[in-house]
């Protein structure tokens, strides 16, 4: 009876113990799976991937921190790398081909979060191939966002700037201008032949059979040695009218050579080239097609003796007021590299008063000009 007794004492004391730690288990187990859905439930992210980010050890602060599609696309892949995790919470999720991988590359070369968000908002996506393959540059998305970046050219840019030490607007105004390439290489043929805004240069050209259409003959009063040169209708009344404003203060200007056809401007160029040398003929002659007198808005200017130079008042004159007429001198000094050109006194172009005079305040070449619209 004792040793009954004794017995229902003892199960009954192990069940008092037992089922508390049973519950006690139970509830230790499912602590973690309850720790799951409360972070699943205020950062967002599913319980698988919560289980995840507890299974790498990630910092629930930076789980709580917000919601970021990219860090739970990313974390279950080989792509995945701890050093980026803050990284990977502000790049901005796109359901894109090899997305992931992409990312963490631009990641490995160097660039951040705001510059990847920036270069997948604004290119396309052979531009994000072309930064993937090159090396990281620093000022890329400076560059990106510079008004006449233009996005053709990005592989160009960076190769530009890769063995250039030029300032980013410079060398991207550089690169617009063709500058990055030889003088006649990677040319191309222009579309607005007949614009009064044409640029013509050593990488823009004219048709060989171009002819503007509203040519008109100078009047004698204002021609060199009885020449019989020519212009487009407008640039001709500008040049009139800036003979006799010139005529008022004194100053006696004179059409030199204007308008020049594809197959004089062929004569000319090749005459040099006899005379000088073609390394010499190059500075100062276009080739045939490459040259704005063929635009007949080009105006070399004498005065009654000779082509004017630096050190005539013609010159003085014509470089304080030849914009207010629409002229800009096209080759400046010091911009030979620039326009091709050597430094030509004498050579005008007309673009329009309202044109010519932001030329004329920019202080740029009418290349320059161009390239940074
Ligand atoms: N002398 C200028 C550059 C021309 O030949 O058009
Ligand atoms: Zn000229």
């Amino acid at each position: 009876m004792k040793k009954v007794k004794k017995k229902k004492f003892s199960i009954k004391k192990t069940l008092r113990i037992i089922i508390p730690l049973f519950v006690i288990i139970i509830f230790l187990l499912n602590l973690n799976r309850i720790k799951i859905y409360l972070i699943s439930k205020s950062s967002g992210y599913s319980e698988k991937i919560v289980e995840t980010f507890l299974n790498k050890d990630i910092d629930t602060n930076i789980i709580n921190k917000k919601y970021s599609k990219t860090l739970e696309k990313i974390i279950n892949t080989e792509h995945y790398n701890d050093k980026y995790i803050n990284d990977y919470l502000d790049i901005n999720y796109l359901d894109k081909d090899n997305y992931l991988k992409d990312i963490n590359t631009l990641l490995t070369l160097g660039y951040t979060s705001n510059e990847i968000n920036t270069f997948y908002e604004k290119l396309n996506s052979d531009s994000i191939n072309i930064i993937l393959e090159s090396n990281y540059l620093e000022d890329l998305l400076d560059i990106i966002n510079i008004s006449y970046f233009k996005e053709d050219f990005l592989s160009r840019y960076i190769k530009y700037l890769e063995n250039k030490d030029y300032d980013n607007e410079t060398a991207i105004t550089y690169v617009n201008i063709g500058l990055d390439n030889d003088y006649y290489t990677n040319v191309i043929k222009v579309e607005n032949q007949e614009d009064i805004l044409v640029l013509v240069n050593k990488y823009n050209h004219l048709d060989s059979n171009y002819i503007p259409n509203d040519l008109k003959t100078i009047s004698s009063k204002y021609q060199w040695m009885g020449r019989s040169n020519s212009l487009r209708n407008d640039a001709k009344i500008a040049f009139e009218e800036m003979c006799e404003a010139a005529k008022k203060d004194n100053i006696y200007i004179y059409a030199g050579s204007g308008y020049r056809s594809y197959s004089n401007q062929k004569y000319l160029y090749n005459t040099y080239v006899q005379r000088d040398g073609f390394n010499a003929a190059e500075t100062y002659s276009a080739r045939a097609g490459y040259s704005e007198h063929q635009t007949g808005l080009a105006m070399d200017i004498a005065n009654k003796n000779d082509f004017i130079s630096k050190e005539d008042k013609e010159y003085e004159w014509l470089i304080n007021n030849s914009y207010k007429y629409g002229y800009i001198l096209r080759y400046p000094e010091g911009k030979e590299k620039i326009t091709g050109y050597m430094y030509e006194e004498w050579h005008y172009r007309y673009v329009g008063k309202e044109t010519a005079k932001e030329v004329y305040e920019s202080n740029l070449t009418y290349d320059e000009f161009i390239a940074k619209k």
